[in-house]
């Protein structure tokens, strides 16, 4: 018996590089090792958390299905799914849901940071009692639904239900991780019996991989300025590169290097080789360096990576055929595997059916 890997992305929309070195890589190298049952899924019924527009969430889910693939994830050697493919999910994050407090769920920093966005509250000048006040207190809590609430839940609820071992996910991701271990303990001591395991994260035991953003802080994430998506074209990209944060340059031969500037050798570390880092390192050490040609090197060398990569995408997304087989080869082997535990929880509950 093969070990269990399984992780999602949320449909929120396109992946971006950061999204590719810190999961999609590492997935596929995963898969890649043949030694595990590898398990990818589309977590849709997550984004609904957010209320996405109707009529974008599908093509949401499209777009992270065909990067998927198009990164290198093979349908033949990798379970790849639609969460809302598996309805088994749905009906044990419901029973799941019996046992998990609505205490420590409001306490999770992921809800308290989604709850005070959709409050309009600023993080800074706000503690942890108010944010409970103002969620049961005003008038547009409303805008805080009970699923983000309860998305620890759902999130314990994908693990459990395929019986992961490991889980690849980010350092923003380990709280969740947490629960998804408490609450297995917890059913298991409820009940008295050792049917839940609990998932371990992943990391092919080195440090995870920080992905910069271009606007000189803080890691890629989507907002404005700050982020290359694998589906960017060559210009694009190259005018995102070039309008990257820098500084006035060094002034004195071997200064430390400020935020942006790191952040760009960070990039360039991942996409570029060796001599290429250690020329540019040299270069700033005895402060010749030209930032513009900095960026120039790595706007080519993060295209060599993302162009052959783009190109798939295109034609995945024009090929539904290949995606609807794909993902209905996966729901099928991940219904299987939901189903037998759906039932193992309903009979440990006591949950009867009278024919
Ligand atoms: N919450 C994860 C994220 O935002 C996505 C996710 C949902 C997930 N269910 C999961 C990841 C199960 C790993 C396993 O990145």
């Amino acid at each position: 018996m093969k070990e269990i890997v399984l992780s999602g992305i949320r449909a929120t929309g396109q992946l971006h590089l950061g999204n590719y070195y810190g999961a999609l890589s590492k997935f596929v190298r995963m898969q890649e090792e043949g030694i595990y049952d590898s398990n990818f899924f589309i977590a849709d019924l997550h984004a609904l958390t957010t209320h996405p527009d109707p009529k974008i969430l599908h093509n949401n889910v499209k777009s992270i299905l065909s990067e998927y693939l198009a990164s290198g994830l093979d349908p033949e050697k990798s379970t790849i799914f639609v969460q809302s493919d598996v309805p088994e999910i749905s009906e044990l994050y419901l029973l799941l849901n019996m046992h998990v407090g609505i205490g420590e769920l409001m306490r999770t920093a992921s809800f308290k940071d989604k709850a005070r966005k959709q409050l309009g509250i600023k993080t800074e000048n706000d503690n942890d009692d108010n944010i409970e006040k103002e969620i049961i207190g005003t008038d547009s809590n409303k805008r805080v639904n009970a699923g983000l609430l309860t998305y620890p839940t759902l999130m314990a609820v994908d693990i459990l239900i395929q019986h992961a071992d490991h889980v690849p996910v980010g350092k923003d991701q380990e709280q969740h991780l947490e629960l998804t271990r408490r609450f297995a303990r917890r059913f298991n001591s409820v009940y008295g019996v050792e049917y839940f395991k609990e998932p371990a994260n992943f990391n092919f035991g080195g440090a995870p991989v920080k992905v910069p953003g271009l606007d000189g802080s803080g890691k890629m994430g989507k907002s404005e300025g700050n982020c290359i998506y694998l589906l960017d074209d060559e210009k694009v990209l190259r005018k995102k590169v070039m309008r990257a944060v820098t500084d006035e340059g060094p002034k004195e031969p071997n200064s430390p290097m400020s935020e942006p500037i790191k952040n760009l050798f960070t990039l360039l570390e991942l996409v570029s080789t060796p001599d290429k880092v250690k020329f540019f390192t040299d270069a700033y050490n005895d402060c010749s360096i030209r930032y513009g040609d900095l960026k120039k090197e790595l706007a080519q060398d993060i295209i060599n990576v993302t162009a052959p990569i783009r190109e798939r995408i295109i034609d995945i997304q024009n090929n539904d055929e290949y995606l609807a087989k794909a993902v209905r080869m996966g729901a099928e082997k991940a219904r299987a595997r939901a189903s037998k535990t759906l039932e193992d929880v309903r009979q440990i509950m006591g949950i009867k059916r009278f024919w």
